[in-house]
């Protein structure tokens, strides 16, 4: 299995991090999305009335989580008809977009499609099955298909990592039929949807796949993936769920009951507490907007094109050089970034830049630009 996968990409970064913590100012490490704003309190007194857990949390998540994915999907993203029976909790989603193919019964000569430049963990999920990652770079790139020859996955990512573009109702619509035609589960991991800043879709959410102008209010071969990690600042919880079709869920929850993949009962609470506070989302997204109206100018000062996306924890960048060209130029300054290569090889003269630093280390980065 380690056989067919890649080595993990943010290793190749320690010369660069080196570099960049001799500046005389300390290191800004933009390279990753992990959260550094402090989990809400709300949250945090949640988690700690349910500390006392002494049997064993339920795989298909509580009653009271089921609901509260199902209030969350109808009030912020539109989504009606969900049925609580279509709700999976995940140990975080990184987790799911890992064992999806896996748990779906994938395995060699299967494909699963993965969009262009992409989250790893897509290619990730179809190697761990046995499967053939197929990049999808718009629905007529797979040629005339059979049932036989279409992937029987197909991965999209709105709003995206690493490029922060949005896909609207009307391409999400196309993808939706195309997918019924050819009998094809659609996935689509929206755990960026409430950080929209700029754009026709601002302020978010993004539509969801499940979003009834999207689907016709029929989740059957869908599932939305969702995560809690960057709007509630809950990476540390792995807090997550899988919601759509309860045919597929079924099928995911009979392995995962087998498998012990459960989320722990104290995160099962904190979830639902997350999901019925709206205020500390809201704030959250307010401190990122004002590091990206740092940054971003600060990149274009100094020659790097800003994708003009929108939405996402991420300024997708270039200076037209090869993308180890700029993360050297950087770390000269202090300033780790991720080369876009480790996003696919239509990400090669992109650099990924994260918003996930303290106002502190983001005017420190501006600075330095
Ligand atoms: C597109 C995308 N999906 C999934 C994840 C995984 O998030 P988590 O495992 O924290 O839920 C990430 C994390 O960066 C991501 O960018």
């Amino acid at each position: 299995m380690t056989r067919s996968l890649p080595d993990f990409p943010w290793d190749s970064l320690a010369p660069y991090k080196r570099t960049a913590q001799q500046h005389e100012g300390g290191i800004v490490d933009l390279s990753v999305g992990t959260p550094v704003d402090p989990t809400p309190v709300v949250v945090q007194a949640a988690l700690a009335a349910a500390a006392d857990s002494p049997g064993y949390p339920l795989t298909a998540g509580t009653p009271a989580l089921r609901e509260a994915v199902v209030r969350w999907f109808a009030r912020r993203r539109g989504v009606t008809g969900l049925d609580p029976a279509g709700v999976l909790p995940t140990v975080g989603s990184k987790e799911l977009v890992a064992w999806l193919p896996t748990l779906l019964g994938l395995g060699p000569g299967d494909r699963v499609g993965i969009p262009a430049v992409a989250y790893p963990t897509y290619d990730v999920g179809a190697r761990l099955a046995g499967a053939d990652p197929v990049v999808v770079d718009g629905l007529t790139a797979l040629g005339p298909l059979t049932t036989a020859t279409a992937p029987k996955l197909l991965w999209l990512n709105s709003p995206g990592n690493p490029t922060g573009a949005v896909l609207g109702v009307e391409h999400l619509a196309k993808v939706v039929a195309w997918a019924r035609r050819h009998d094809v589960v659609v996935a689509s991991d929206e755990c960026y949807a409430e950080l929209v800043f700029d754009g026709p879709h601002a302020p978010g959410p993004a539509p969801s796949i499940l979003d009834p102008r999207v689907c016709g209010g029929d989740h059957r071969g869908l599932l939305a993936v969702y995560s809690l990690s960057k709007q509630s600042n809950l990476a540390g919880y792995r807090a997550s769920f899988v919601a759509g079709d309860p045919a597929l869920v079924a099928r995911l929850l009979e392995v995962r009951k087998h498998a012990g993949m459960i989320v722990p009962g104290p995160v099962q609470a904190a979830t639902v507490a997350a999901l019925d506070d709206d205020a500390h989302v809201v704030a959250q997204r307010e401190r990122y907007a004002a590091r990206r109206a740092v940054l971003r100018p600060a990149l274009e000062r100094a020659g790097f094109e800003v994708a003009a996306t929108g939405a996402g924890l991420y300024l997708w960048s270039t200076r037209d050089e090869p993308a180890l060209d700029s993360v050297a130029r950087l770390a000269d300054r202090g300033i780790l970034v991720a080369p876009g290569s480790f996003y696919g090889a239509a990400g090669e003269r992109h650099v990924r830049v994260a918003l996930t630093a303290t106002d502190e280390r983001i005017a420190a980065a501006a600075d330095r630009l």
